[in-house]
């Protein structure tokens, strides 16, 4: 039906509910059925589970391209690919664009660029989250150039976002080639296992140019992602749950970079011991322990939200709440690799610091490091680059910053794992925590090793020299009595002790000499 001069009212009405109806089915029944046999939503059930019911405004419904190439003009689908709008989680405005496979595999044009161009004006202006639901089969090859012109602006405006308004992108189905760029400039990334993958070349090319034989699973599923690589900060079993844990994540996140976190009622004491705190660190200094039973204990209860949990898991990172209040956790793991860190650990650590401090969520920090990981590989690969990217995070972040030291604090791990002199507000430590160059066996082995050598014992004058050294330095009373450690505390008041620094330091200022931007060691 098309609108005529005689058209009546009603007739007009009508004209606008096909529209709509017709735009609700994108590149129609068939194809929505194709989509769910893969597992996989459509674009608008994506949006439906992600948003509050009924909060979905639609903007740029009826846009088609303009292409007219190799027949393009005869395939003119409402909406044109991609469905963006307005809406709220839990209450909060965000923006979404949602990518539909159904029409044309996904695939951007230059309108549905400028669709999602739109919303991240919007996003910028007013301050609210960016939501991107990916599932596409990149450029609109028909359209060339014009298409890869729509990609780059939206690069941009990602990195004009960055740092101004959480972005967070879910891959639910393909994203190759340069489309993976938007994905990885934005915040957070979280993957469908199974159904999703990124790379920026596919199994194919990989094929012809390594001659390895690889299935996108492999190459660039959402466990490879998450473990591997670190692309991705989540890998979800399916998309429901992808979405569950996006809104979860929102929750801890302030909508900009002028406001902060909202507070949630907390039903926990703020001064309570917490007495399972004083047992968690083993006897002996060299058995493991799992600092997330530190952190259960210390946060409110379940309000741990663990990021890129698969990925170089000797260091933990993830958002939590203290007397209800947002905090970003960074933490040594001592039950992988003893803690250590290394050039995965860092580049993790210092990229959550880094988000955290551009969106005034304060920094609690709990260290058990023995240092830096040494070797070829390692040192090859740059850790001196990598390691200094968690260093300069630390030092240039100005959020409220509290650190504990549980057990080891070692060499240059020490002052890297904000500590005072690095700009920490508060630096804790309990009565089992070492700070010092190095560990006693390390450090009597260097410093003693003529005496050791030229002893009719050898071993015994090592385990002497160990001993000796142990007394003078594995310990934080050292530290203390310069006042690099502000309180040593016992396990148990850890949650009181951390709740009522965070509470000191709310209003915390902290101006920086002015520059343009800093130049982090990439
Ligand atoms: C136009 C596309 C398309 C594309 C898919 N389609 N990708 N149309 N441009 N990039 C269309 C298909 O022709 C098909 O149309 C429909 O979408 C569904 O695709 P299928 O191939 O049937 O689906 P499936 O078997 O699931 O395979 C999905 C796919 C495959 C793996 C994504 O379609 C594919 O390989 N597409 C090309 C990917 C690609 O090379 N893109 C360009 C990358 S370079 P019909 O009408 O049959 O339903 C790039 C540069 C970005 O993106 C640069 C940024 C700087």
């Amino acid at each position: 039906m098309n609108i005529t001069p005689d058209s009546s009212l009603e007739e007009k009405f009508d004209i606008l509910r096909q529209k709509q109806a017709e735009a609700l089915l994108g590149g129609g029944k068939k194809r929505i059925e194709t989509q769910h046999s893969k597992g996989k939503l459509t674009a608008r059930e994506r949006i439906e589970l992600l948003l509050d019911e009924g909060t979905f405004e639609e903007i740029g419904q009826f846009v088609t391209h303009r292409s007219t190439e190799f027949g393009l003009e005869k395939q003119q689908i409402l909406g044109d690919g991609v469905v963006t709008g307005y809406g709220k989680v839990n209450g909060r405005l965000v923006y979404v664009f949602s990518q539909d496979f159904t029409v044309m595999g996904g695939s951007l044009s230059e309108t549905y660029a400028e669709k999602i161009c739109k919303i991240m004006d919007l996003a910028l202006k007013n301050g609210a989250p960016i939501i991107g639901l990916n599932d596409s089969g990149g450029a609109r090859i028909q359209e060339g150039v014009v298409s890869l012109a729509g990609y780059a602006d939206i690069f941009f405006r990602n990195t004009l976002a960055s740092g101004v308004v959480p972005q967070i992108s879910a891959i639910m189905g393909p994203c190759a080639g340069g489309a993976v760029y938007s994905p990885a400039i934005t915040d957070f990334i979280f993957m469908v296992e199974n159904s999703s993958y990124m790379f920026v070349t596919g199994p194919n090319v990989v094929k012809t140019v390594t001659h390895e034989v690889v299935t996108s699973e492999e190459l660039g599923g959402a466990m490879t992602h998450a473990s591997k690589s670190g692309v991705a900060h989540f890998a979800c079993a399916h998309e429901a749950e992808a979405i569950l844990h996006i809104k979860r994540l929102l929750s801890y996140l302030p909508q900009n970079c002028e406001e902060e976190p909202l507070p949630v009622p907390s039903r926990q004491s703020a001064s309570e011991p917490v007495p399972a705190l004083n047992s968690v660190v083993p006897a002996n200094p060299n058995t493991p322990y799992d600092m997330k039973e530190v952190i259960a204990h210390v946060v409110d209860r379940e309000s741990f939200f663990e990021v890129h949990r698969n990925f170089a898991e000797n260091i933990i990172v993830g958002f939590a709440r203290l007397d209800g209040r947002s905090i970003g956790i960074v933490a040594n793991q001592p039950a992988m690799l003893a803690g250590v860190l290394d050039i995965h650990a860092s580049t993790k650590g210092a990229r959550f610091v880094r988000f955290c401090d551009a969106f005034n969520i304060p920094l609690l920090v709990f260290e058990d490091v023995p240092g830096f990981l040494p070797g070829t590989d390692q040192e090859w690969n740059a850790i001196i680059t990598n390691g200094a990217k968690l260093l300069y995070a630390f030092c240039e972040a100005t959020v409220p910053r509290v650190t504990v030291i549980t057990r080891k604090a070692y060499g240059g791990a020490y002052d890297v794992m904000n500590s005072k002199h690095i700009g920490a507000d508060m630096n804790y430590a309990w009565p089992t925590a070492e700070i010092a160059v190095m560990g006693p066996q390390g450090a009597a082995e260097i410093i003693f090793r003529r005496e050791i050598a030229e002893a009719d014992d050898p071993e015994a004058k090592l385990q002497e020299k160990v001993a000796e050294y142990k007394e003078k330095f594995a310990h934080p009373y050292r530290a203390a009595a310069r006042g690099y450690i502000d309180e040593v505390i016992f396990p148990e008041e850890t949650r009181a002790k951390v709740i009522r620094a965070f509470e000191m330091l709310a209003n915390k200022v902290e101006n920086r000499p002015r520059k343009k931007h800093g130049n982090i060691p990439l």
